[in-house]
């Protein structure tokens, strides 16, 4: 697992790629493509994603934890529950998550997506896989956050007996999420980005992001598009 500022394009060449970004970019992917959003094209930058309106797609913005200027879709998971947006199209720009998605595009063997929300689901996949597998924890402008890095915890402590563990970061992002395992909200009230979506009054967005295995789906990019994979 590795924060951004930790990432090296050669870290990345023929692994699988688990880019997470728990609030709330990847939660809100997964939740969008499971309630049958037909795909997901993660957009670095705000003018791209504007531009796409005009050919058709759905344009979710968020910049800070809000909705960005012009954009009706900001990043909250639950705007997409009940297949509020089923068979739509959405190009999505936010923060911190689409552009560790672009970072990741360069030499990796396959993209997946991952959330509290889908782990199992992604766990289950990985299993089938004979790769080495990177964690790319979104973090916060270039700097580690604690979801993201806990979520890399919870993944290689769902791969222990499957997978070697290659780097210090995951043995110690395994330790501290098997330790708060049993009460993930209450650890992560103190993480920063928590504090930042708290003062803009969107805590259930949190308390949905941090539910475990809600959704039997993996996320993969094909091409430019997320799109769902169920998995049995
Ligand atoms: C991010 O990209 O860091 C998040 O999506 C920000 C957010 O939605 O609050």
């Amino acid at each position: 697992c590795f924060s951004p500022a930790l990432i090296h394009l050669h870290d990345i060449n023929d692994k699988i790629v688990v880019v997470v970004d728990i609030f709330r970019a990847t939660s809100t992917m997964i939740t969008a493509l499971s309630n049958g959003v037909s795909s997901i094209t993660p957009v670095a930058d705000l003018e791209t994603c504007r531009s796409m309106k005009a050919e058709g797609y759905l344009i979710a913005g968020e910049r800070n934890g809000q909705p960005a200027d012009g954009f009706l879709l900001g990043n909250s998971p639950l705007t997409y529950l009940d297949n509020a947006f089923a068979g739509q199209k959405i190009a999505m720009t936010t923060t911190n998550g689409t552009l560790a998605i672009e970072k990741s595009k360069s030499g990796a063997r396959e993209i997946l997506i991952g959330a509290f929300i889908n782990l199992s689901a992604t766990a289950q996949y990985l299993k089938t896989q004979n790769a080495d597998i990177l964690i790319h924890c979104a973090g916060w402008k270039g700097k580690f956050n604690l979801e993201d890095s806990l979520y890399a915890g919870a993944l290689v402590s769902a791969l222990a007996e499957d997978f070697s563990i290659a780097c210090d970061g995951a043995i110690a992002m395994k330790s501290l999420y098997e330790t708060n395992e049993s009460d993930l909200q209450g650890f992560l009230s103190q993480a920063s980005h928590a504090k930042r979506l708290q003062n803009h009054n969107i805590e259930a967005d949190i308390d949905f992001c941090l539910q475990l295995d809600q959704y039997m789906i993996i996320g993969k990019l094909k091409g430019q598009e997320l799109v769902a994979q169920p998995i049995k």
